[in-house]
């Protein structure tokens, strides 16, 4: 049984494999539109979506299956206190493969252990978001040729954007790629993060510069500063606005660079930089469709039925301090942590 919580729960190898077959499946539509014939998707959204929810149900249309779930958690019975855990158990009984998004940070991680089906997180909080990874990917791979020896500047929410989070755990992977970490003090890539490119070798320069870097960019990856993650409504209101590419500051870029953005969208994009060659992030859309159906087709492959999974690790009982971990949310779920590369930190939610 394999789930796909973290981008790093597949090998470098399943990864590139996943990118190779959705490049085959752009190249070969009619091969794979029986492919998933008779399986069904089960959608749990507990947070607003139009890309990814949209995104999986066309992928399992396009492969001959169906489609079932929710896209507002009031619908469901989880308004009335219903666990993960429970929820699963019960979809299980309906589905053979779910695609959860949720606010609460480690909740498809909780889904996994419960559901005996595989689970696909659909982004947990500001945690993690695996499956734009993979969009990410097959969207450099198409349009760059390649996944390694390219600088990379990252901008925006660097503190709470899951997809930077999972974005840089995924190209750390590969050989001679560096980053560019473009952020207002306040949103700064978090430490545990920091931690992990350096403990990986990785190379990473911070700055507040937009332009800093520019010319030396092969992918400038923007993201949009996220109202519902603060809990604060002035600093939400003083930083909004912090970045905003216009198509005159490209000026100074690479010919050959490209834009992307895991979208929607604010103001941190001008749309006078649509009609640019470098912007790619409505290409980047399609690639995840394609990118999710082969995520589908690999693990509907090696998914069979299966009990209730368990944490690995060391783990010792721990009650995690982020507000947002779906352990403090709740409370029948053993609070635990993990010993990891001479660090400890929650089992869950980092
Ligand atoms: N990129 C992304 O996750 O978009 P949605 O929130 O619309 O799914």
């Amino acid at each position: 049984m394999r789930h796909l919580i973290d981008p790093t729960d597949l090998t470098v190898a399943e990864t590139e494999q996943i990118v190779a077959l959705a490049e085959d499946i752009i190249a070969n539509r009619a091969k794979y539109s029986e492919a998933c014939r008779g399986k069904k998707l089960a959608t749990l959204f507990y947070e607003p979506s139009t890309r990814t929810r949209l995104s999986f149900t066309a992928a399992m249309l396009e492969l001959g299956g169906q489609v079932i779930g929710f896209s507002d958690a009031n619908s469901s019975s989880v308004s009335k206190g219903e666990t993960v855990a429970d929820t699963v158990r019960v979809i299980r009984c309906f589905a053979d493969i779910i695609a959860m998004r949720h606010f609460k940070e480690g909740a498809p991680l909780v889904a996994s252990q419960y559901a005996g089906i595989p689970v696909i997180n659909a982004g947990d909080g500001s945690h993690a978001h695996p499956t734009q990874t993979l969009t990410d990917l097959v969207t450099v791979h198409a349009e760059k040729g390649r996944l390694f020896g390219l600088k990379v500047g990252v901008v925006g929410d660097l503190k709470y954007g899951r997809t930077v989070h999972s974005l840089l755990n995924a190209l750390l992977r590969y050989e001679g790629n560096s980053f560019v970490l473009i952020s207002p003090r306040e949103l700064r890539l978090p430490e545990y993060m920091l931690q992990a490119i350096k403990q990986k070798g990785g190379k990473a320069v911070e700055t507040a510069d937009l332009q800093e870097y520019m010319s030396e960019l092969d992918v400038l990856y923007m993201t949009r500063i996220q109202r519902e993650r603060f809990s604060d409504a002035d600093e939400y209101e003083r930083l909004k606005d912090s970045y905003v590419l216009t198509r005159d500051k490209l000026g100074s870029t690479k010919e050959d660079m490209i834009v992307m953005h895991p979208l929607p969208r604010v103001n941190e994009i001008a749309a006078d930089v649509d009609k640019d060659s470098r912007a790619k992030y409505f290409e980047q859309v399609n690639y995840g469709k394609f990118a999710r159906m082969s995520l589908l087709l690999t693990l509907l492959k090696d998914g069979g039925a299966s009990g209730e999974t368990k944490l690995g690790g060391t783990l010792t009982q721990k009650s995690c301090p982020n507000p947002r971990c779906i352990t403090n949310a709740e409370p029948s779920l053993e609070k635990l942590s993990i010993f990891d590369g001479g660090t400890e930190r929650c089992a869950y939610c980092e």
